[in-house]
């Protein structure tokens, strides 16, 4: 099979590895890819939200299948127009992938289904908005209802910051909706799931860090780093989120004429109360999927197949029993302005200890050079969340380029190694 994968970071990366080791794969293509996707793929030069080169692409090189990985495709609907012009998408269409698109929508489902969520108020234009941050109790979560690349959520612990986040979401995003959330508390874990519209098959969970240094200190980020399986997320928490969350989310999408196929990503916080889901995402993490899916023993193709037949409960899915950690190493003055174009050196060795992910690089003469904030994601897989950790970390201390900088305690919070939480 010929499979074409929009996006290009590093969690479309670790997809084309493993779709690569499919036997049904003839032929990968990534758009628009990067310096890692160039050794296994055909890099495609379109952007992932290009519909109409990407359907000009599929009417010339007939893939058999797409796989729309980012959220901005979907939410403007790449796999509706895949599909209405007789091309298989991997994916949901965009009346599922408003789940993510939309968190006022998400909320709402929530509330109607009785799925647990933090309490919300959602309003629709500032000066509404401007009026409850004048009474609202503190702490409070102000959210920006689109896609915001993890820039629309400002948490809020005095009055004034809770003013300023409103003048700063509703001057920074399209559109005027903002969410005001009751401040949650406890560990939080990223819950994958394959999901064919009616069938669900969980993937191992694991956890993100999204603040750009140490100890969660400074700016969001897209991802720093990620580890799993989180060991305070036990089996019976783990089965407590499928029955109270997860079924009941893919029964109420279905329920709503919005049958969500695809990957349904859903972050979850473990508070005192019980677990709560913080959002949803429509589709693979990142970096969550550089952790995961080198724990993934099955063909990933023949899970995607299913996905998109609707026979997911007719697939055992076989993982590893193992641990993984993959730390992103990013460009100096990411997640702000950072500067690209430096060498990359000692990708040979770091490969001793794992797999390194790239996300923000380039292949040049055959030579990799930093392209992206984000640069790399190495991931190393151990039977002990520890010995991973060391591996990964190994892998990182051999790799070099101006600039770099990753985080130091990637994991450390699980309490297999010394954390509380
Ligand atoms: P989101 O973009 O909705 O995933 O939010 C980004 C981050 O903000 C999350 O990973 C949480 O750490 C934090 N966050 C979001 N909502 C809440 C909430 N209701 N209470 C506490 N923290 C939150
Ligand atoms: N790692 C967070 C995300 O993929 O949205």
């Amino acid at each position: 099979m010929k499979v074409l994968i929009i996006g290009g970071g590093g969690r479309e990366h670790a997809v084309a590895l493993a779709l690569a080791k499919s036997p049904s794969v003839k032929k990968l293509w990534a758009a628009p890819g990067n310096g890692g996707t160039a050794r296994i793929c055909e890099n495609v030069p379109l952007g992932a939200c290009d519909m109409e080169g990407v359907l000009a692409f599929c009417r010339e090189n007939r893939p058999d299948l797409v796989v729309v990985t980012p959220d901005d495709p979907l939410a403007l609907g790449m796999v509706d127009m895949l599909e209405k012009h007789g091309f298989s998408a991997f994916g949901p269409r965009a009346r599922a992938a408003e789940l993510e698109a939309s968190k006022a929508f998400a909320k709402d489902f929530m509330q109607r289904h009785g799925i647990p969520t933090a309490a919300c108020r959602v309003f629709r234009d500032k000066a509404s908005a401007l009026g409850y941050a004048k009474l609202c109790p503190l702490p409070v979560v102000v959210k920006a209802d689109g896609l915001a690349l993890g820039k629309g959520v400002i948490i809020c612990h005095e009055r004034q910051e809770a003013l300023d986040a409103v003048e700063k979401l509703s001057a920074s995003v399209s559109g005027s909706t903002l969410l005001f959330e009751e401040f949650l508390s406890g560990p939080e874990v990223s819950q994958l799931c394959f999901c064919d519209g009616e069938h669900v098959a969980l993937m191992p969970a694991s956890q993100d860090h999204k603040r750009a240094y140490d100890g969660d200190e400074g700016p969001n980020t897209g991802g720093m780093g990620a580890f799993s399986p989180v060991s305070v997320y036990t089996p019976e928490l783990q089965g407590r989120c499928l029955r109270e969350i997860i079924l009941p989310t893919v029964r109420g999408m279905r329920e709503d004429g919005r049958e969500f196929r695809g990957v349904l990503y859903v972050s979850l916080m473990l508070t005192p109360q019980g677990p709560k889901v913080i959002e949803y995402n429509a589709r693979f993490g990142d970096p969550e999927t550089q952790a995961v899916l080198p724990l993934l023993e099955s063909d990933l193709l023949e899970i995607m197949l299913a996905v998109h037949d609707g026979t997911l409960d007719g697939l055992r899915i076989r993982w590893l029993d193992k641990a993984s950690c993959c730390v992103v190493m990013a460009s100096g003055g990411y997640p702000g302005k950072y500067e690209k174009g430096f060498p990359i050196f000692g990708l040979e060795n770091a490969a001793a200890y794992g797999t390194v992910f790239h996300a923000g690089t380039e292949l040049r003469d055959g030579e990799y050079f930093t392209a992206g904030g984000r640069v790399l994601g190495v991931t190393a897989v151990a039977d002990t969340l520890p010995e991973a950790v060391d591996l990964a970390y190994k892998g990182v201390f051999e790799i070099d380029f101006e600039r770099a900088f990753f985080r130091r305690d990637i994991a450390k919070k699980d309490p297999l190694l010394g954390g509380g939480v």
